[in-house]
């Protein structure tokens, strides 16, 4: 190919240096660009150079070149470094965003993760040439199914919604097999948006209970829903309010009486390893989100890995081909009745790595610390806030507490939503805010076990700090600064809602560059 720079790029050539750390914003890559500019520093190598058209077919040649950014690499660099600098992660500080279980991943799953002999393997590598991979997806497999209760796992699916669609086909096939045209599917009024959507998208419809005033499922409710043609019910335990469904095996068994599955959201898993077993509760399905509780990061949209385990006889339905222990070595093979592929290759294989990697770092008696201390960690938080916040249901919680600003924004005006953007300045990421839905003004905070003592402990202060400066600025009937939050980040705050509903997914590197 052609070593020439090439034209037609975005117009742009803004100049940008360390000064836009600040409050200015970043402009686009397309923004810095300048026509003619490359971002390579390769000296001729003296090869032969073909254009493109004496490559490509003329049908499958572009009209016109693409409006890709030209920048040098030095200005990219700096680009994408500002960028960094400005972004809040969990390698930066604490992250409380409730359900998410943004906790520090341990960075020796990293290193193992980006070990040649593994990241540089082509996935359609024959088995032969892949028994190490092979030994780690199959012990990978094993150990989650330990955890779980669970007889047998697919490694496919790639996220916590992925596995959750995958379980629900599973129990698809379960029912159709045996001839039965099942129809709904029952799920908690608290339950994670992406339960309804993976309900709908497997072919069910939804059935809701509602919860009862200890903040678990509704039993007499549920008793109402259960009929023949509930294929099954979708759970998460501990709940989305954080609290263990104690009744959990009164529940499988009504359940179970009616015919149906029992599926369990394991994104709430963090809380019981090595404690309790899905499996122990009654659960048929489990999915996994090894980027929450096994060393990848949940959010900022990068692979995750949402393994699903089902029991004994649900095994033969697993997706495939899935790795097996073959004699003395590993190869592939697909279940009987299996209900196809849902992920090309192995799945988000460098996940389940970092997930197999935890697993042998922590053993069985570290998973049960990581457990005790997020359930430590959340309770002691919680007790912290009581007065300043009001508590809907005044219950021991597992790994997150949900708490409301419903009282906070009747004397004060300050509302969820002030209390995080006031908690950014404070120098924490916000919580998971108004969700779940059936806490008025909710504040869902996951400290997670990583935290140190101090930490949470700052992070106490500091909510324990928003909510009595609201309430002396509500006496003394001056502006609220939380309402004014956040005014040390480099951006305040934005129209949250308005980006959501005038949603703008594409940028015209053609238009020319704004000031
Ligand atoms: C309770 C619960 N279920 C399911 C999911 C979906 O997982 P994912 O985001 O990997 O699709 C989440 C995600 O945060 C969750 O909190």
């Amino acid at each position: 190919m052609s070593g020439e720079a090439p034209t037609g790029g975005a117009p742009g050539g803004r100049a940008a240096s360390a000064p836009l750390m600040g409050r200015a914003c970043e402009p686009t890559i397309f923004e810095l660009s300048a026509p003619g500019r490359a971002a390579w520093s390769l000296r001729t190598t003296g090869l032969p150079e073909w254009s493109a058209a004496e490559l490509v077919p003329g049908e499958h040649l572009r009209g016109m070149p693409v409006p890709l950014a030209e920048v040098s690499e030095r200005d990219l660099v700096g680009h994408v470094t500002r960028l960094s600098h400005r972004q809040y992660g969990v390698d930066l500080g604490a992250y409380p965003l409730g359900s998410c279980t943004m906790k520090y991943n341990p960075k020796v799953c990293d290193e193992a993760a980006s070990l040649p002999g593994f990241r540089d393997v082509h996935p359609a590598t024959p088995p032969s040439g892949v028994q190490g991979w092979l030994r780690l997806l199959v012990e990978l497999e094993e150990a989650l199914c330990a955890i779980t209760g669970m007889a047998a796992a697919t490694l496919q699916p790639a996220a916590g919604a992925a596995g959750e669609l995958t379980g629900l086909l599973i129990m698809r096939a379960y029912h159709e097999a045996s001839g039965e045209a099942r129809r709904r599917v029952v799920i908690p009024e608290s339950a994670h948006g992406t339960n309804p959507a993976s309900v709908s998208l497997g072919g069910y419809a939804v059935a809701t209970v509602g919860t009862d005033a200890r903040g678990l499922v509704d039993r007499a409710e549920l008793a109402r829903v259960l009929a023949p043609d509930v294929a099954g019910i979708m759970l998460t335990n501990p709940n989305t309010l954080g609290l263990f469904e104690e009744e959990i095996l009164e529940i499988a068994g009504m359940v179970h009486g009616v015919g149906g599955l029992l599926y369990y959201d394991g994104a709430n898993l963090n809380p019981i390893l090595g404690v309790v077993r899905p499996g122990d509760m009654g659960f048929d399905i489990v999915h996994l989100n090894l980027h929450k509780t096994f060393a990848t990061p949940h959010g900022g949209g990068g692979p995750g890995a949402g393994p699903v385990a089902v029991t004994r006889r649900l095994a033969e339905l697993l997706p495939g081909p899935r790795p097996v222990r073959l004699g003395d070595g590993y190869g592939l093979a697909t279940p009987p009745r299996s209900i196809g592929r849902v992920h090309s290759f192995h799945g988000n294989a460098l996940v389940l790595l970092r997930a197999w990697c935890y697993l042998a770092l922590n053993g069985r008696e570290g998973l049960r610390r990581v457990a005790e201390a997020s359930v430590l960690n959340a309770n002691w938080l919680r007790e912290r806030l009581r007065g300043a916040y009001d508590f809907p249901f005044d219950r021991p919680v597992m790994h997150e507490c949900v708490v409301s600003a419903a009282t906070l924004r009747n004397e004060t005006g300050v509302r969820a939503l002030d209390v995080a953007k006031r908690l950014l300045e404070h120098g924490f990421h916000a919580p998971t805010i108004y969700f779940p839905h059936v806490v008025e003004e909710a504040l869902m905070i996951e400290p997670t076990e990583t935290e140190s003592p101090e930490t949470v402990a700052a992070l106490a202060d500091a909510l324990l700090a928003i909510a009595a400066e609201a309430r002396a600025h509500a006496v003394a009937g001056t502006d609220q600064p939380a309402r004014a939050a956040p005014r040390t980040t480099p951006v305040g705050r934005l129209d949250e809602a308005g980006a959501a509903r005038h949603l703008v997914a594409t940028f015209d590197a053609r238009r020319p560059a704004v000031d």
